[in-house]
């Protein structure tokens, strides 16, 4: 038997060959993307530039066309004309790629379509059908839906009215369709939207995106807890004393006012980002490696978070809105609304009893920069130093999800010279250093998987509604409390300081 150094190093060509095949996918079948709010700032910054870029590395299929829909009475060569422009702008195009961007651009069409008119989707129904002759796509259909929350189950009962459902897609066939955050504005909207949807599209057919799921980084916590054999039996109470989730912006609402205003930081970032990195790093191993093993485990932790009532908010819940916030362009000078929060809150399972979770998330704090720490315990006897010294050097393992790309793992080492004093150093994994390939775009990996029916990476009905149950227990509970003032580029409001201690 070879010796273990030498199987380990004889396995990993074996294992690079398996990932690689294994991450090699298929072109998605010949379809019809019809984007709904094409104009939309999501659209413009996010989905055409990746959908630009999947076209020119060749990832999109042979035959595909982009309808464009909206309100504006433009021709599709208007149409074309703007989306160029936008692509310009936040997809700069490459010399080398000026052919892709031609015939990206030939493949975008635009009909007028006005969300709440049902007489609208019939002709969109009709352009389509002529779409799938001409272009030679088929009826496969994507349906996107980048629209604001209370406009969704509009369109979904108006596309069923027009024979777009997914439920009455012919055989060899088929229908997705893709549902933006947040999804519903509470527990209730966002039930009554699951139950539209349901009616009109079977839960395989349904991808509601938060786009945090697409990052490299956070797929890769995953991978950290359960391909390594040496991290997952410390991963719980006995030897974790707390994990802090940070997802902060040094920059604020920017020209979002209106959606801020009807949203604010707790439906706009916790409600789906932040509880969704939470369940990552406390999800419970999964039976297999399947989209529905997945994301059982993760509703499941989501189902395990203690719900808030009054008392325990006053405690554990911090709002606060930054300085200026109220002359922001379509914001009220009187909003009440949120751009901070910083929530310490409780998993009540086996693994986690006990354990804070804390998580802060902002706008306009003093550095753009998501990050997850996990900190563990003391060493039972403290040789090195004065008993309270533990926590100066507490061993971490830091999963920095953006802007750098790094997993570190903190711990004491001993200062050179002739004393015994202990300092904090940290061993770090950087993907820019160690891998050479560059990632998908969170955008551009998850409109592939939708269009290849991978849910892997979009919420489940049951997960979106025990996240909303969440935040609704927590706005609730603030009724009455208006945020804490902070200052631009600051931490945060101050009272911060009180939920840590
Ligand atoms: C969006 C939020 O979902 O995520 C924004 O609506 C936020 O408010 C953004 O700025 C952050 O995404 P990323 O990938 O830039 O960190």
């Amino acid at each position: 038997m070879l010796p273990r150094s030498v199987m380990s190093s004889a396995g990993t060509d074996s294992l690079r060959t398996r990932a690689e095949s294994g991450n090699m996918r298929k072109k998605p079948e010949n379809c019809i993307i019809v984007i709904f709010g094409a104009g939309s700032d999501l659209a413009s910054r996010k989905l055409f530039p990746a959908l630009f870029e999947l076209a020119a590395r060749g990832h999109l299929p042979e035959h595909y066309l982009i309808m464009g829909t909206g309100r504006a009475g433009i021709s599709t060569e208007e149409f074309r004309r703007e989306v160029a422009g936008k692509l310009a702008k936040f997809a700069p195009v490459g010399p080398d790629k000026t052919d892709a961007l031609e015939a990206f651009i030939g493949r975008l069409r635009y009909v007028k379509a006005d969300f709440l008119e049902p007489g609208d989707y019939d002709n969109l129904r009709e352009q389509l059908a002529d779409a799938s002759s001409i272009g030679a796509c088929g009826s496969n259909l994507l349906f996107y839906l980048a629209i604001p929350p209370g406009l969704a189950s509009q369109v979904v009962r108006n596309l069923d009215g027009a024979g777009l459902g997914g439920r009455q897609v012919r055989c060899g066939e088929w229908r997705k369709i893709v549902v933006e955050k947040p999804y519903g504005t509470n527990l209730g909207t966002a039930r009554e939207l699951n139950r539209i949807i349901g009616g009109v599209f079977s839960e395989e057919q349904v991808f509601r995106i938060d786009h945090y799921l697409g990052k490299e980084t956070v797929q890769n916590i995953l991978v950290f807890r359960f391909s390594n054999g040496i991290f997952e039996p410390i991963w719980n109470r006995h030897f974790i004393v707390n994990v802090s989730i940070t997802i902060a912006e040094d920059f604020g609402i920017r020209d979002r006012g209106a959606f801020y205003e009807e949203t604010g930081l707790l439906r706009d970032i916790f409600q789906n980002h932040a509880l969704q990195l939470l369940a990552a790093v406390a999800m419970e191993p999964p039976v297999d490696f399947a989209a529905d093993s997945v994301r059982d485990e993760k509703a499941k932790l989501l189902r395990s978070i203690r719900l808030f009532d009054a008392s325990e908010a006053l405690r554990s819940v911090v709002t606060g809105q930054y300085e200026g916030y109220h002359s922001e362009k379509n914001v009220d000078p009187g909003s009440p609304v949120e751009t901070f929060a910083a929530v310490k809150l409780f998993v009540d399972n086996w693994r986690w009893k006990g354990v804070p979770f804390f998580i802060r998330a902002g706008k306009n704090l003093s550095e753009t920069m998501t990050e997850i720490t996990v900190t563990f315990g003391c060493p039972p006897q403290n040789f090195f130093g004065p008993a309270d010294s533990c926590s100066y050097i507490a061993n971490q393992v830091i999963f920095r999800i953006q802007p750098e790309e790094t997993i570190a793992v903190r711990f004491g080492a001993k200062r050179p010279g002739e004393e015994l004093i202990t300092d904090p150093v940290f061993m770090k994994f950087d993907y820019s250093t160690s891998f050479s390939e560059k990632g998908l775009t969170p955008y551009h990996r998850l409109l592939l998987d939708a269009m290849a029916g991978d849910q892997m990476n979009f919420i489940r009905q049951d997960s979106v509604e025990y996240s909303w149950a969440i935040v609704d227990s927590i706005r609730k509970s603030l009724e009455g409390r208006l945020p804490e003032p902070y200052a631009v580029h600051s931490n945060g409001p101050e009272s911060l300081q009180d939920l840590y201690r």
